[in-house]
């Protein structure tokens, strides 16, 4: 029983040994600032002084530093733990991407891959998946999650864990998962990194925990704090998230990591006066392990020593992470993870790569297709694939793949080449750089595209423009991008764009002039095949948008669900005086959450409510038949909405309640149902209680949010 045999390894430890285990170091890599860490990891490790690295991989390397672990007085196993994020070696396309796909079972597969691959490499857990709810593109991790959307964000939170996890720890083929960064990261001000947040209660609990919660309820086996303070709280010193939140009111049992040196930056936040100070809060706070900054290693023996620190905080923290070194049969075998044949035959399997592809396939959105322009036809002559991005790999794979094989990543140029036909001929300039002012290559693009019968046009940001410390004020293609795309559009040939990125970009003339707009984000390195079966049409294209799209950076925030009627509400276009709108730009965005088209096109019918009122306890049924009225085969992700119309907390115009993914056949109807139950109308009150409130509240169902087809409603009674 892994509780007994906790208890008699904890019995035996000294306290140098129980605060060694609450300790990691990173290993060959960095992601983040270096440490000016003056002792040697080795004979820390040897001296019990650590309880995991990170940044460590592969079977040799961590087989080799788990044997000097085995080398301490108790021979207590490391965990070693990466940023496996999206993929391992083999690349899925960046979370944001992923999330595109409206697919639980393949986002789960992805992070399965990912799992299997790492897992075999030594590696016992990974810092994912982030479930922090991005609403402001400006700040460069919104790649990293599932978007904007709790309601979506709480299901691929849930879907990720199980992916990295299994249903039960312990597999050599899953790795621990890590709910990353608790919490409200996301609402970081003005969208700047590591900036603070200051968020209203209902905000905080409606909005931006409720990922958190699925992950914990799914079985996440850790979590991270972060490094934004919460309302003048730092997260990793802050009691009311971790202590009374996630170990008191949700009864987490797994132990929570700081990030990356944010127990030493409590003192930078002005919250402790030094690294001692620091540590004291940040154990009292509920942090268990401390990830690079030193803190508990130098500091924490003498807190307890001088009663600054009860000894119960420290056993309760060392508790918990040993349970997860138990649970992962480390104590059985420290080895288990680290074998050389299953290392080489994982990563070498081809399926791996088929998966990501199939997930590239299905992350991919298509923002506009005039005059059907797309899927591109076998008998074009000629081709033009232009731009800075056309030939690109590295770009490909975006940010935060820490572990991935870059000698194996197809690009679009490459992807297609592969697939036209033979009478296809494809021709290449680059155009432009991605960044910087030259238009020197303009004239070779221009020519290339006017001897070819369609531009395909690949454009976007580069890898390290989106991720970690990478918030910008300004989201329009860097350099001078999209003038290439006006003198292309120029020759009068058809452009189709691809537009590669890690959160939402601002283009103006492709989002008004380009013939077709396929959003490929950063697909992962099967992303070029994936893109040519797209562009081809051999695959039809269904994503739809997880996050909202501004027309420019001043109208952000402009999450779908942060739009609330207002007492001045805009009810006539351009009648905004004394309106609460913009008099430079309109109050729609340019992509709306939930966007996104297909080579077909979807009709929906026959709304019926089961009941036009409904008590406690009951639920609505809400059905309809959607019907592919195009010609030919595709996928539908059919949303269901709400509004509650009078609240006694002002509700937002538009909330997601359900979705289906549905596939049919040109000509082909299928009954859809939704099913809303009361909780589906609730929302925290003003005294953060958890109400549905009766009353009425509009339905609408469609195919985005602000492309609503059927509308009804219904009432709740007291
Ligand atoms: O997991 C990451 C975290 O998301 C940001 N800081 C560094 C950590 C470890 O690499």
């Amino acid at each position: 029983n892994i509780e007994q045999r906790v208890a008699a390894l904890l019995a035996q430890m000294t306290l140098e040994e129980k605060v060694g285990q609450l300790n990691q170091y990173s290993g060959r890599e960095v992601t983040g600032p270096a440490s000016n860490r003056k002792t040697t990891l080795l004979s820390s490790i040897r001296g019990g002084q650590v309880g995991s690295m990170l940044n460590v991989k592969g079977v040799k390397d961590t087989r080799e530093i788990q044997a000097v672990a085995l080398e301490s007085r108790l021979k207590i196993p490391l965990l070693f733990s990466l940023d496996v994020i999206h993929g391992y070696e083999t690349t899925f396309p960046i979370p944001l991407a992923e999330a595109a796909s409206w697919d639980l079972d393949a986002i789960r597969l992805g992070a399965h891959v990912a799992a299997k691959e790492a897992a075999a490499s030594g590696i016992h857990w990974t810092f994912a998946p982030m479930v922090d709810i991005g609403r402001d593109p400006r700040w460069g991790r919104v790649m990293e999650g599932a978007g904007e959307d709790t309601y979506l964000g709480s299901l691929i939170a849930k879907a990720r864990v199980l992916g990295f996890q299994g249903e039960k720890l312990g597999g050599t083929d899953a790795v621990m998962a890590c709910a990353k960064h608790f919490a409200a990261y996301g609402a970081a001000i003005g969208g700047r990194d590591y900036n603070a947040v200051d968020l209203s209660p209902q905000q905080l609990w409606e909005v931006y925990l409720p990922p958190f919660r699925a992950a914990a309820d799914a079985g996440v086996a850790t979590f991270m704090n972060s490094f934004n303070t919460l309302n003048g709280v730092p997260a990793t010193g802050n009691s009311y998230l971790q202590r009374d939140i996630l170990k008191g009111q949700w009864s987490y049992p797994g132990f929570v990591v700081s990030d990356w040196g944010s127990i030493g930056e409590l003192a930078n936040w002005g919250y402790a006066t030094d690294k001692k100070d620091a540590a004291q809060k940040a154990i009292t706070a509920g942090s268990d392990m401390d990830m690079e900054s030193d803190a508990y290693s130098q500091k924490l023996a003498q807190l307890v020593k001088d009663g600054q620190v009860k000894i119960d905080l420290v056993n309760d923290a060392v508790r918990r992470i040993l349970r997860k070194k138990f649970e992962l049969g480390l104590f059985d075998d420290p080895y288990r993870f680290s074998d050389e044949a299953r290392e080489k035959q994982v990563l070498n399997d081809p399926q791996n790569r088929v998966a990501a592809r199939d997930m590239a396939r299905k992350s991919l959105v298509l923002l506009r297709n005039e005059n059907a322009t797309l899927p591109l036809t076998k008998t074009l002559r000629s081709i033009a694939v232009i731009g800075p991005l056309a030939k690109a790999k590295r770009d490909l794979n975006g940010s935060w793949n820490v572990s991935a094989d870059t000698t194996r990543i197809t690009s679009l140029y490459d992807g297609l080449s592969q697939r036209a036909g033979k009478t296809t001929q494809l021709r290449y300039a680059k155009g432009c750089d991605p960044s910087g002012d030259s238009r020197a290559g303009f004239e070779q693009a221009v020519a290339t595209a006017k001897n070819a019968d369609l531009v395909v046009l690949a454009v976007g940001e580069t890898w390290d423009l989106s991720g970690e410390a990478k918030s910008r004020t300004d989201l329009h293609l860097p350099g001078p991008q999209e003038e290439l795309f006006r003198a292309l559009k120029a020759t009068g040939k058809p452009v189709a764009v691809v537009v590669f990125g890690g959160r939402p970009l601002v283009f103006d003339a492709i989002a008004e002039q380009a013939d077709a707009i396929l959003y490929a984000w950063w697909p992962g390195s099967e992303g070029g095949l994936a893109l040519a079966d797209v562009l081809f049409g051999d695959y039809n294209p269904a994503g739809k948008l997880p996050i909202t799209f501004p027309r420019n950076v001043g109208q952000i925030p402009i999450a779908y669900n942060q739009q609330y009627n207002t007492g001045r509400p805009v009810t006539k276009p351009g009648d905004i005086k004394y309106k609460s709108a913009y008099i430079d730009a309109p109050n729609t965005p340019r992509y709306a959450f939930g966007y996104g088209l297909s080579y077909t096109s979807f009709k929906y019918s026959d709304l019926k409510i089961s009941r036009p009122q409904l008590k406690a306890g009951e639920a609505v049924q809400v059905s309809f038949t959607l019907t592919n009225s195009g010609k030919v085969a595709g996928e539908e992700v059919a949303q269901l909405y709400l509004r509650d119309l009078v609240a006694s907390v002002v509700r937002p115009l538009k909330e997601l309640k359900d979705f289906q993914k549905i596939s049919l056949k040109p000509g082909q109807s299928k009954t859809v149902t939704f099913t809303l139950d009361k909780d589906k109308l609730a929302f925290y009150n003003q005294q953060l209680q958890w109400v549905a409130e009766p009353g009425k509240f509009n339905l609408m169902v469609g195919s985005a949010s602000d492309d609503i087809r059927l509308e009804g409603a219904v009432e709740l009674l007291p």
